[in-house]
């Protein structure tokens, strides 16, 4: 049986992620109006990515016998500066949620939830490389300055995601 405190974090970062797959929603419709079908995709790769890892968190909960608490999701925004600034928000954004698993594996250690920090390694490793993968398109972004045959040729690479589902053990 999980602890209270811990069963709070573990909700709490089921919203987080249940936010994330609203963000790369919202960033998918805004990028599918600036005819970037490519990177819009890539969005509702990410968007499903995100539904499966604040599920992971939701089966835990449940197996541990835990209570899940589905709270309000924060509303994203609607619309950005271009391609770049798309980016450039979830880099941030990723990089708030890498401290948001952090401090939950901390909480877990402090708790002496074994299992808990078992569970949440998947997190830590999935965390490095998304930071990864959205820099270093940040990165490729900003060398074309968002603009020109290089986007194009970016947004036919983006088109071509696939979905990989958390494993769900
Ligand atoms: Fe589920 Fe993008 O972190």
């Amino acid at each position: 049986m999980i602890n209270k405190k811990l069963e709070n974090e573990l909700n709490k970062q089921m919203n987080a992620e249940l936010y994330s797959a609203y963000l790369y929603l919202s960033m998918g419709a805004y990028l599918s109006k600036q005819n970037l079908n490519g990177f819009s995709h890539w969005m509702q790769i990410q968007f499903q990515e995100e539904q499966s890892h604040a599920m992971k968190l939701f089966q835990y909960i449940l197996d541990r016998g835990g209570e899940v608490k589905l709270e309000k999701i924060e509303k994203p925004k609607t619309t950005w500066e271009g391609i770049v600034d798309v980016f450039d928000n979830i880099v941030k954004h990723e990089s708030k949620i890498t401290s948001m698993i952090n401090s939950l594996v901390d909480v877990a250690m402090t708790e002496k939830d074994h299992a808990t920090v078992a569970m949440m390694q998947w997190y830590v490793s999935e965390q490095v490389e998304e930071e990864a993968s959205v820099s270093l398109l940040y990165d490729q972004l900003k060398l074309i300055e968002g603009k020109g045959p290089g986007l194009f040729m970016l947004d036919r690479e983006a088109n071509q995601r696939v979905f990989t589902p958390a494993p769900t053990k």
